[in-house]
């Protein structure tokens, strides 16, 4: 997410959380706890099948984990022995001999079993042993991730627990995956997050069976992977001034201040980072975003540029370089982009491509390709020549012209050209991979044309909208309701399933500035996303997916990682009544909450009034406050509804 548009398009996406449209389904009402009770099974993504059996098995105090073929699989020993020997405080061991007494049995087939695929695996649980079987090693650790789903969630806990019950309830569970790619994209361009805290955005990932990380590695903000040859793109290019507030309007930097915010990756900590990924089942793609979004190599070595200006750029702080105001593509107000009529840049390209594709072994190298603003090359004497050369008429056949050939650099290298479906616009060979972001529509138009296709859409799957509110969220200029991405369907009606490879999340990381924020924008719409590229389509079930988060709200809390409560939030609808005053109506995503409100500028609570109809502004109040309840106990934040912001959003009609 790049865009920036003005604060007149803040609210248009909040008020998405119909309840009516969303999806029931009576057949998976089977785990749907009572009352929020407590429910033993409570599994994200909600596998294919599962039945319940009576019964518990206890872990004992000594775990003996079998696995024959325990060369395959140990990652999932390894797994296993740290999660479960942390919290428990308990022995546990493997061996890969035949044995009576052991208490998990972790079993690759002979003999390929169809039904699960190599992805899928069966979990059985009676009182006296588990047992996991897969045709594949990544089958075992997808079924590992479901038995930890089925401990009490002191499991998630980084100490040993004393006084739990470590039982698991006995099952027969088979599941498999409904799309091979499930992905998070991560954004540390904007932001540098260092190698420690992508190996913690790793670690949840994989708790709700994720398999791809997407590393978004270069931008205007930063340049974070070392390429040999070219140092000044981590000397110059990984650095910036420190800036908090608002992004895309910080004061443009002194001259003199320091630049010393940033930071990178050397080509080692890929490497150690691909190798944390791998030993969990996940795959990383890079993704060099090019030709737009590269300040930073730019400010690095401006003779990328066809700008002669740019030898006096810098890497961007977060202060305003585009011109959105007539929508996409932006008008530019300095060069960011890398210059399609310059020999060197294919040099250049060759040259990190060459080593990108030596760290990350995943069959994918993502190249960008979105938001190259075209203004500064329709005045390039350069660019006009290689037009005329190679007849090209419009910008986005330039731009074609350098994609193509960027895909030649990628396939002499091994891999496969992915790029952001703006690419599709001057004509990109039929092999381009095209993940789908502006809209939904770009994906069925790419899968129509058999493009392979990563469905990333805004509308549903991007991670650094709003999750509620402006007045409580950090502000951005959409909003994106855990409800609403719970309805991401990225197989859509009319597209040929076989094009569609699978969907992420996205998460950009402009307004986020730390790992807790990044986990509190990715989860639980991370849930909903997983449960989207997992789960059987007509499994999902909003109410019952629900319930299954608010336990693993509980999960995380032990795991330590952050989400946002966002849901709790109510959503504000507000008009004019006839006489003109403001008229307040106040709905919430989840079902069974009353919310209590004050005018009086002091923060109600259930012994104030409960909304039941919408609210008539009294004449001179100047807050709305809010908070939801479930019984007798807050569960919202207290939300401070300016009035002045209210009629903000309803104009009064001269
Ligand atoms: C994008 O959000 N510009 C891919």
């Amino acid at each position: 997410m790049k865009l920036f548009l003005s604060s007149v398009f803040l609210s248009i996406s909040m008020g998405v959380a119909a309840q009516s449209t969303l999806i029931t389904n009576d057949n998976v009402a089977l785990q749907q706890p009572a009352n929020h009770a407590y429910n033993e099974i409570a599994i994200i993504p909600e596998p294919v099948t599962v039945t319940k059996q009576e019964g518990h098995f206890v872990l004992p105090q000594s775990i003996l984990i079998q696995a024959v073929k325990s060369n395959e699989l140990k990652q999932s020993i390894t797994f296993l022995q740290e999660r479960l020997g942390i919290p428990t405080g308990y022995f546990i061991s493997a061996t890969a001999a035949a044995s009576n007494t052991a208490n998990i049995r972790l079993v690759l087939t002979d003999k390929n079993d169809a039904a699960i695929g190599a992805e899928g695996y069966h979990l059985q649980v009676t009182p006296q042993q588990i047992v996991i079987t897969a045709n594949k090693p990544a089958g075992i650790f997808y079924g590992v991730q479901t038995l930890i789903q089925l401990l009490p969630k002191e499991i998630e806990s980084k100490e040993e627990v004393k006084d739990v019950k470590w039982q698991i309830p006995c099952v027969n569970i088979t599941d498999y995956p409904r799309l091979g790619w499930r992905g998070l994209m991560f954004d540390v361009a904007r932001h540098f997050f260092t190698k420690d805290e992508v190996k913690q955005y790793i670690d949840a990932m994989v708790r709700y069976k994720y398999n791809i990380l997407h590393l978004h590695l270069t931008d205007d903000e930063g340049w974070r992977i070392e390429i040999k040859g070219y140092p000044k793109l981590t000397e110059v290019g990984a650095w910036n001034v420190k800036r908090v507030g608002s992004f895309g309007n910080f004061i443009p930097p002194k001259p003199d201040e320091p630049r010393n915010y940033g930071g990178f990756y050397t080509q080692e900590d890929l490497k150690e980072l691909v190798a944390y990924a791998k030993e969990r089942f996940v795959n990383i793609l890079p993704e060099v975003d090019v030709p737009g979004h590269s300040l930073a190599a730019v400010a690095s070595y401006p003779e990328l540029s066809c700008t002669p200006d740019a030898v006096n750029y810098k890497v961007r702080s977060g202060e305003r370089i585009m011109d959105w105001s007539r929508g996409a593509p932006p008008l530019a107000m300095v060069d960011n982009t890398l210059c399609p009529a310059n020999e060197k840049v294919y040099e250049f390209l060759d040259t990190v491509i060459s080593q990108v594709a030596q760290i990350f072994p995943f069959e994918y190298i993502h190249m960008g390709g979105d938001e190259a603003p075209h203004n500064f090359w329709e005045k390039t004497p350069q660019i006009m020549e290689l037009m005329k050369r190679e007849n090209l008429k419009t910008m986005p056949q330039v731009q074609s012209y350098f994609e193509r050939r960027l895909e030649k650099i990628v396939a002499k290298h091994g891999k496969r050209f992915m790029a952001w479906d703006e690419v599709l616009e001057g004509g990109v060979s039929q092999s381009t991979a095209v993940m789908s972001w502006r809209d939904m529509k770009y994906g069925v138009e790419a899968a129509k044309n058999k493009h392979e296709v990563v469905m990333s859409p805004t509308q549903y799957a991007y991670l650094d909208y709003m999750q509620a509110d402006e007045i409580t969220e950090p502000k951005v200029y959409k909003g994106l309701r855990l409800s609403k991405t719970y309805q991401f369907d990225p197989v859509p009606e009319g597209v040929d399933p076989k094009y569609i490879k699978g969907a992420q999340g996205n998460l950009w990381t402009e307004q986020v500035y730390n790992i807790r924020q990044a986990e509190y924008m990715t989860w639980p719409r991370g849930f909903a996303i997983a449960e989207s590229v997992w789960s059987p389509k007509e499994k999902k079930n909003w109410k019952n997916f629900f319930a299954r988060t608010e336990q693993h709200f509980e999960r995380l809390n032990a795991a330590e990682t952050k989400y946002a409560p966002s849901v709790y939030d109510p959503i504000f609808a507000v008009k004019r009544t006839a006489d003109g005053r403001l008229l307040v109506t106040l709905t919430t995503e989840v079902e069974d909450l009353d919310i209590y409100y004050s005018f009086d500028n002091s923060f109600p609570d259930h012994f104030y009034p409960k909304y039941t109809e919408p609210l008539v502004v009294p004449i001179d109040a100047n807050a709305l406050k809010v908070i939801t309840y479930r019984g007798k106990k807050p569960i919202g934040r207290m939300m401070h509804m300016p009035i002045d912001e209210l009629n903000k959003r309803a104009p009064l009609k001269k």
